[in-house]
């Protein structure tokens, strides 16, 4: 393990990306602040899985922190030398209107930054944004770059909570890279395609659900699997990781390791897992769906490179799956 290199502070603790950022920060030898909402529904929660990770006994404060009093980061970002913005409400079944989330989500984001600020230790913040904020436009183009956003009034016309994920992370990663030009503040964008890999958080990652979902046999699932652009969870904590210490980084930096067509998907996974029934095929691929590239030639440039690819993710994401049985 590498010398202390400082504290760094990372929102949402708890879910699939954050807590599996926090085993790789805390592996590089980071101590890490974690935000978490440590009481759901009145229960106090089990933060066992982070607490019992590799170095946590030393490096890992768990702070209670909620976008509902975005002063409630402050704490754990005093004393930083970086924030990794991850959290963010995740609920595609979701009632809550486009507008009420995306305020809460900015806000909160704004107070984070501004905490950032106030703190003078902070020198560079990394947002987790998503291809959300990119792709949802009526035509892309055949190559999707940092330059391309998605189109917020396209998006609010989704089911409701697509709408309000998509518009919403649109418009906190605009907010916050305007704030960031505004106050002369060193934030970089991670902008990932859909992680698919192992996990740590007790509960299933809805993005490994779907990306499994030939074997889980939920027909109506699969339809958000149409996203064939994938990239492992250790690749996103590395490059979160990466861009937080590279030198110059500076803006969005898409981040997508692995383009996958349906057929290619279908016979890969009968191929490589013929222990499991899957789902016909031919009954769910929809011949419709255009095939763009995502280009990530500006974080390849920064002198990044992948490590995984589609069999380390589905072999891993499988493992931890039957570990947790969940498969
Ligand atoms: N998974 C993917 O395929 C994917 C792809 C592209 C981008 N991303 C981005 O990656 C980030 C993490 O996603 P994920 O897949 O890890 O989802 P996740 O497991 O649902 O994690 C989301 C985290 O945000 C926290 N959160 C939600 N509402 C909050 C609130 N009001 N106050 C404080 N924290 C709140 C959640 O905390 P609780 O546990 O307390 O609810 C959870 O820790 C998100 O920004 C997402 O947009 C994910």
């Amino acid at each position: 393990m590498e010398e202390s290199k400082g504290i760094v502070c990372v929102t949402g603790g708890t879910g699939f990306v954050a807590s599996w950022l926090i085993k790789s920060l805390l592996q590089h030898g980071y101590s890490v602040n974690a935000t978490v909402r440590t009481q759901l529904s009145g229960e106090k929660r089990d933060l066992s899985f982070l607490t019992s990770l590799p170095n946590a006994r030393e490096r890992l404060h768990i702070i209670n922190a909620d976008f509902e009093n975005p002063d409630s980061f402050r704490a754990a970002i005093e004393g930083c030398v970086g924030v990794f913005h991850v959290a963010h409400p995740i609920n595609f079944q979701g009632q809550e209107s486009v507008e009420s989330i995306t305020q809460k989500c900015v806000e909160a984001t704004l107070g984070i930054l501004r905490a950032c600020l106030d703190s003078k230790t902070v020198k560079r913040v990394v947002y987790t944004s998503s291809l959300s904020a990119v792709a949802t436009r009526e035509k892309l183009p055949q190559v999707l770059d940092e330059d391309v956003w998605t189109d917020v009034d396209f998006a609010a016309k989704l089911e409701l909570g697509f709408a309000s994920y998509t518009v919403s992370k649109t418009a906190t990663e605009r907010a916050a890279l305007e704030f960031a030009e505004k106050h002369g503040m060193e934030l970089v964008t991670v902008v990932p395609c859909w992680i698919h890999g192992p996990f740590v958080c007790p509960v299933l990652p809805g993005s490994v659900w779907s990306s499994l979902a030939l074997f889980l046999g939920n027909e109506k699932q699969f339809k958000y699997n149409k996203i064939t652009p994938m990239v492992h969870t250790d690749d996103v904590a590395r490059a979160h990781i990466h861009l937080f210490e590279h030198p110059g980084a500076k803006g969005r930096y898409l981040c997508s390791s692995v383009e996958v067509k349906y057929e290619y998907l279908c016979e890969f996974l009968g191929r490589r897992y013929p222990q499991f029934q899957m789902l016909s095929p031919e009954s769910l691929c929809d011949p419709e769906i255009p095939f763009t590239t995502i280009s990530s030639k500006k974080l390849l440039e920064t002198g990044f490179s992948y490590k995984y690819g589609l069999e380390e993710m589905y072999d891993e994401a499988i493992a931890c799956c039957k570990t947790k049985g969940f498969l």
